[in-house]
């Protein structure tokens, strides 16, 4: 059997379209919406990030502000940025690239954004509405993978979903997603045990813990949809040897382009096994700028009161 590609870049596209259509209705009610991304540092994967959400925020029409501040910036004068970010009108949505510099104290600058404003999702409030089921902001890269799910007709209710990792950003909010979408949810970590046997009750997989090739065939109910959240970077031949059982092509990869991309499931055993898969790159990684930009617009709307269906009435 061979998989069917869920196809991330060309989701985006979509989205991106439909979202270009509600902010021309947003712009026609004079509303701009506004994203502040803050960048602290010079981690060369956040300088990209950043550069590209402001991009693709530029592209949609929505005003834009990189902030860009030494790597030595405290605490105290982010937690002031914040504050003012806050209170300025112009501004519906704030980002704060991560990670932050040690002595920067994360959590206090992640509480610190006013939870309407809060486009990752990342605060208490939003966590809170998550888990309850109300109305809030919801994390980008699980939002962006129930779209996934939902657009490319994948049954969520009833399914079994397992997902592997725990993390605050995407493990944890997914596994609340898919439960308000009426799976029936298994969350796993690296002390789980039969890890394997576990993962391959999923109907839905999701991988999201962060390491190379992690799941392998034996992981996978065969027939089963794989969403791989990871995005790992190999960059040496023996990497390329111990992952691959082919590795001719992806070696050919790595001497033209010195990396190679590698996502947290074996990407030749999933083709094999499963029905249904993301790819590493092209899968779930294009949704998440995406979805940040249908959060900047949601968040718009929500801080003004103004609901999606008044809007198209008007
Ligand atoms: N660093 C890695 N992923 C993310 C994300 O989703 N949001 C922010 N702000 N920083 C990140």
């Amino acid at each position: 059997m061979t998989a069917r590609i869920l196809d991330g870049t060309k989701i985006r596209d979509t989205i991106m379209e439909e979202l270009a259509e509600q902010i021309r209705d947003l712009k026609g009610a004079g509303i701009t919406p506004g994203l502040a991304a803050v960048l602290v540092g010079e981690n060369p994967a956040s300088q990209i990030y950043v550069r590209s959400k402001v991009k693709t925020c530029e592209s949609l029409g929505l005003h834009s502000e990189k902030i860009e501040w030494p790597a030595d910036t405290s605490t105290e004068r982010l937690l002031q940025l914040v504050r003012d970010l806050n209170s300025r009108d112009e501004i519906d949505g704030i980002l704060v690239q991560l990670p932050l510099p040690p002595q920067v104290d994360t959590k206090a600058i992640l509480e610190a954004v006013s939870p309407s404003k809060d486009v990752d999702g990342f605060h208490p409030v939003n966590i809170g509405n998550l888990v309850s089921g109300r109305l809030g902001l919801v994390p980008c890269t699980p939002a962006g993978i129930i779209e996934v799910l939902r657009r490319s007709g994948i049954t969520m209710q009833g399914a079994r979903a397992v997902v592997i990792g725990r993390s605050d950003i995407v493990g944890k909010p997914v596994a609340m997603l898919l439960l308000h979408n009426h799976a029936t949810v298994t969350i796993c970590h690296s002390k789980t045990r039969d890890l394997a046997t576990v993962a391959r009750e999923g109907d839905i997989l999701v991988a999201a813990m962060g390491k190379a090739a992690f799941v392998t065939g034996e992981f996978i109910k065969p027939g089963a949809t794989v969403i791989d959240v990871g995005i790992n970077r190999l960059t040496t031949e023996e990497e390329v040897r111990r992952i691959f059982h082919d590795p001719a092509p992806p070696l050919e990869k790595l001497r033209s382009k010195g990396s190679v991309l590698v996502g947290d499931v074996q990407p030749e055993d999933v083709q094999e096994k499963a029905g249904a898969y993301t790819p590493v790159p092209g899968g779930v990684g294009p949704l998440t700028i995406a979805m940040l930009m249908a959060n900047t617009v949601q968040a718009a709307r929500l801080r003004r009161g103004v609901h999606r269906a008044r809007l198209v009435d008007d």
